[in-house]
């Protein structure tokens, strides 16, 4: 077995991007709007900017109460937008239910979604045109490519169907020639698919559901589930018995969530290249 290490992989990708924004004399800003006290969002949140500040990205948070008005986050949205200096925009996701996600998301210029949550960058993606691509699943492209996995002609079981994984990653294996069967709360005997899968890749934040009985002998498992249980961040997959069987497995903590985090440096600094070209 295989440890998939997204904290060296993150490390060496967020290494070569602070090199080349120190090279390329690159001026990155990224805005992030933060609604309500989530506890996952502070840590992400922290996370994003820790990593950013580290890599010489100046970054600026909004961290708004969970009171706000839809109408001022969508000002706020605006302002960015219109503010030379900001290169990214980022609205962490949830946002309060008395404000419209999918508003806050489309109103985010498309040379400053760092997300890819907007329509247009969704829809470019479906369409084989990905400019801005959701930075869980790149990371998750990303962590299997440093390991010289080659998904054309695997069969894939993707446990998840949002917007935020499921739907932008089904489209970036499918790019890769795998074969995809994406599933959710719905779906029929789940462990039937999961057996005859070479690739399950899980996010459904239950602690020890995709457990040995459901994994293929030589099995590449990739797991984006992160619960707390007694303290401690755990993952979808029952590690200590799964990691026996598969080839490849991802950690966590130390798997899928240190790649995203290096996903929005490079989605920024592609951001940034691009402004900087015209
Ligand atoms: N919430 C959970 N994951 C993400 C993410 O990648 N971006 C944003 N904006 N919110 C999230």
């Amino acid at each position: 077995m295989t440890l998939l290490d997204g904290k060296k992989v993150s490390k060496e990708i967020r290494d070569n991007l602070k090199e080349e924004i120190k090279s390329k004399h690159l001026k990155i800003k990224l805005a992030i709007i933060w609604v309500g006290n989530n506890e996952a969002s502070s840590i992400y949140v922290n996370n994003k900017i820790k990593k950013c500040e580290n890599a010489g990205i100046a970054t600026e948070l909004y961290h708004l109460d969970d009171t706000v008005e839809e109408e001022e986050v969508l000002r706020l949205i605006k302002k960015l937008n219109n503010d030379e200096s900001v290169t990214g925009i980022l609205v962490q996701s949830p946002l309060p239910k008395t404000i419209d996600e999918k508003k806050c998301f489309d109103l985010i210029a498309e040379n400053k979604d760092v997300d890819g949550f907007s329509s247009i960058s969704m829809g470019n993606l479906c369409l084989g045109n990905p400019h801005n691509v959701a930075c869980t699943p790149k990371g998750i492209i990303r962590l299997l490519e440093a390991y010289n996995i080659d998904l054309e002609g695997l069969n894939v079981c993707l446990i998840n169907r949002s917007n935020i994984v499921g739907k932008p990653l089904f489209h970036l294996l499918i790019a890769k020639n795998a074969t995809v069967v994406m599933c959710h709360s719905k779906t029929e005997n789940l462990a039937k698919i999961t057996k005859e899968a070479d690739v399950i890749i899980s996010a459904v934040g239950k602690p020890h559901f995709i457990t040995e009985d459901m994994v293929k002998k030589g099995a590449i498992v990739v797991d984006v589930g992160i619960s707390r249980v007694d303290g401690k961040v755990i993952g979808d997959v029952d590690f200590d018995n799964v990691s026996k069987k598969a080839s490849f497995i991802t950690p966590v903590p130390g798997g899928v969530g240190p790649m995203t985090i290096a996903m929005v440096l490079d989605n920024l600094v592609n951001l940034a290249k691009e402004k900087k070209n015209g």
